[in-house]
């Protein structure tokens, strides 16, 4: 245990060392007070962005652009902590229950449909880059991350697609990348573990421009056409899951940091 004498010491000698200007400026800060209003500030920031979270994840919030600059910290804790890795698994275990439940017709007409991107796949290490969705979106830094498929699988959601293939449900993914990215987007399919899947629709020249609710409710449309039973549909947009030609049941995954119309 110091004695008082040798921290008087040890001041001192802090004192002596560092330069008048400077240790005024740092004598100047009560350190107790300082950090416990910190502290009260992250609590703050903390609450109002648990609620923000909740708000863009139910649709409350509608469009939005960027995370708010004061939860960028938030969303930083939320994905790379336990917290997104937990929700996702929740996610996955209510779809999986979901699809067990189903009866199969058998007559291999049993869909499920998977966005990728968030879904399946989790560019999260492109996101840690560039500030958790806090900036604004670069679509040619992003495509060059695509190229590199690289992505690794949301672990959660590589269970459940295998799961429901074993049940027998036929997989259709339906991603917002385009045409262009096909072969990029397979061959990181493949590296982080996803195959068999039925067919994968990517936006085609004549869905250039369309929102992706319109542009996946018209390929949701054209499968049901073809006789599909889409009994689930798993997407982190609301745009995956909402217009028309809705699955049965639906599934919205996290993703606090960003949002496509
Ligand atoms: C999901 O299911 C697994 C396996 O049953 C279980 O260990 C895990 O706790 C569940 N996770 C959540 C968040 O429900
Ligand atoms: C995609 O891969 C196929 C088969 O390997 C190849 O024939 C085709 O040229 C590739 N397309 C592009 C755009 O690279
Ligand atoms: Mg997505």
């Amino acid at each position: 245990m110091a004695s008082s004498s040798s921290v008087r010491l040890l001041l001192l000698i802090v004192l002596v060392t560092i330069p008048a200007s400077l240790s005024h400026t740092i004598l100047q800060i009560p350190p107790n007070r300082h950090a416990s209003e910190d502290r009260k500030l992250r609590a703050d920031d903390n609450l109002f962005c648990d609620s923000w979270r909740f708000s863009v994840e139910t649709n409350d919030a509608g469009t939005w652009d960027s995370i708010p600059s004061r939860c960028v910290g938030f969303v930083q804790d939320y994905m790379t902590g336990s917290r997104y890795a937990s929700d996702s698994a929740a996610v996955a275990n209510f779809s999986l229950a979901f699809g067990q439940a189903v009866k199969l017709g058998g007559d291999g007409k049993d869909a499920w449909v998977f966005d990728i991107d968030e879904t399946l796949l989790s560019n999260l290490p492109y996101y840690e880059a560039h500030g958790f969705g806090s900036v604004t979106f670069d679509e040619e830094a992003f495509d060059e991350w695509v190229d590199l498929a690289e992505a690794p699988a949301i672990p959660a959601s590589l269970n459940l697609y295998k799961g429901l293939q074993r049940l027998g449900f036929k997989i259709f993914l339906l991603t917002g990348r385009s045409e262009f990215q096909r072969n990029a987007t397979v061959k990181n399919l493949l590296y982080s573990g996803y195959s068999d899947w039925e067919r994968l629709l990517l936006r085609g020249p004549s869905d250039k421009g369309t929102l992706a609710t319109e542009y996946k409710s018209k390929k949701r449309a054209e499968l049901i056409t073809e006789g599909y039973r889409l009994h689930g549909s798993s997407g982190d947009q609301w745009s995956d899951l909402s217009g028309f030609a809705v699955a049965r049941r639906s599934f919205k995954l996290p993703n606090p940091m960003y949002y496509i119309a």
